[in-house]
């Protein structure tokens, strides 16, 4: 064995390092050249047959050799690893993506928007007010004074917000109470605006109401409030119906019933042709071929004076839709209770 040989040997190992295409290959690489019975073995194995002052330096020799080949074998196996990474990454593009869960819009808001689309159009703007009102707001300025009977039709939850321990308990206006209505934005509305107004209120409202299939405790209504210097139940009736055809389509009708309500003068129930039998009558319409859709009315003279303006001056309609029977007619919800119950069984299916 001389150094040439050594060169040699370095050399070839590593070329061969250098060509190992995996991990597998540097294996075998680091036994044939490391192993018991390698290469190394066997050079180390002729170092007893040379003499004495050869042998030394032979031995350093061998010794660098080992260490330039292991350095080699280390620094191609951390290339090799970070190959093996790299192909475990590796991204097949043209595979099928995966489907990630989308939500969208609760039924509810689907209608809420559809809803406004149309009245927006028709120059209506969309506004919204507080779902704690105060007493004043939700029946004294909407004509409803403390004793009248009308506030029997609107179980109310009162909220303990004064405290009515104090000497001076807070009057009765300022009491708090879950809005019933969303009427009461019509005045919080017209004291900051002045007329001509056209607006909608979409909003939630809540009733201390035992809960069945068709009323919950809490619910969503649409209020609309048109004042100008001339308005009649015709312009009423034309905005109504123009809603309704772009709603439902172009044949429902809509009638007018005379009705009661505080806050409006005359007072009407607005009803509207079933769209289940075509007004010819069946179980959803209590076979009388309509449907109760909202309440409505000219603003009586008392709810511009609490807003501020003067009767003599103007004049306008108003309505309340009830949102949650709309919704449940168009998706066939039989359960009222289904809208607010954040089921994803139920929502789902939307
Ligand atoms: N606020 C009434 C209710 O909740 C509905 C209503 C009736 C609203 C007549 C109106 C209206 O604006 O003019 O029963």
């Amino acid at each position: 064995m001389n150094l040439n040989d050594l060169n040699d040997l370095k050399e070839k190992a590593i070329r061969a390092i250098s060509e190992a295409v995996d991990l597998e290959a540097l294996e075998r690489l680091r036994v044939a050249y490391f192993g018991r019975k390698g290469k190394m073995a066997e050079i180390l194995s002729q170092l007893k047959n040379m003499a004495i002052q050869e042998r030394a330096k032979a031995g350093q020799e061998i010794n660098r050799l080992k260490k330039e080949i292991e350095a080699a074998m280390e620094s191609k196996k951390q290339e090799l690893f970070a190959w093996r990474d790299a192909a475990k990454e590796w991204i097949d593009v043209t595979m099928p993506g995966k489907k990630l869960p989308r939500g969208h819009l609760h039924p509810r808001t689907i209608i809420i928007r559809k809803m406004e689309e149309i009245f927006q159009s028709l120059g209506f703007s969309v506004v919204d007010g507080p779902e704690i009102e105060t007493d004043f707001y939700n029946f004294q300025a909407l004509n409803i004074p403390p004793d009248h009977p009308a506030r029997d039709m609107q179980a109310t939850f009162y909220i303990n917000g004064g405290d009515n321990k104090k000497e001076t308990p807070i009057s009765l206006s300022q009491n708090r109470v879950l809005r019933t209505q969303t009427s009461p934005v019509q005045v919080r509305y017209m004291e900051r605006h002045q007329p001509p107004l056209r607006i909608i209120v979409p909003g939630r409202v809540f009733r201390r109401d035992a809960t069945d299939a068709s009323h919950d405790c809490q619910f969503y209504q649409l209020e609309g409030l048109m004042v100008d210097k001339e308005i009649s139940v015709a312009n009423f009736k034309a905005v109504l119906l123009e809603f309704f055809k772009r709603f439902y389509g172009q044949s429902v009708k809509i009638r007018l019933r005379p009705s009661y309500f505080p806050f409006t003068e005359p007072s009407f129930e607005v009803d509207m042709s079933c769209t289940v039998c075509a007004g010819k009558g069946c179980r959803v319409c209590s076979h009388s071929g309509w449907l109760e859709t909202a309440g409505a009315g000219m603003v009586h003279p008392n709810v511009f004076l609490a807003a501020g303006y003067k009767p003599r001056l103007w004049q306008g309609f108003a309505f309340g839709f009830g949102i949650d029977r709309i919704v449940m007619m168009k998706y066939k919800i039989n359960d009222i209770r289904l809208l607010n119950s954040g089921d994803l069984r139920f929502l789902r299916q939307f």
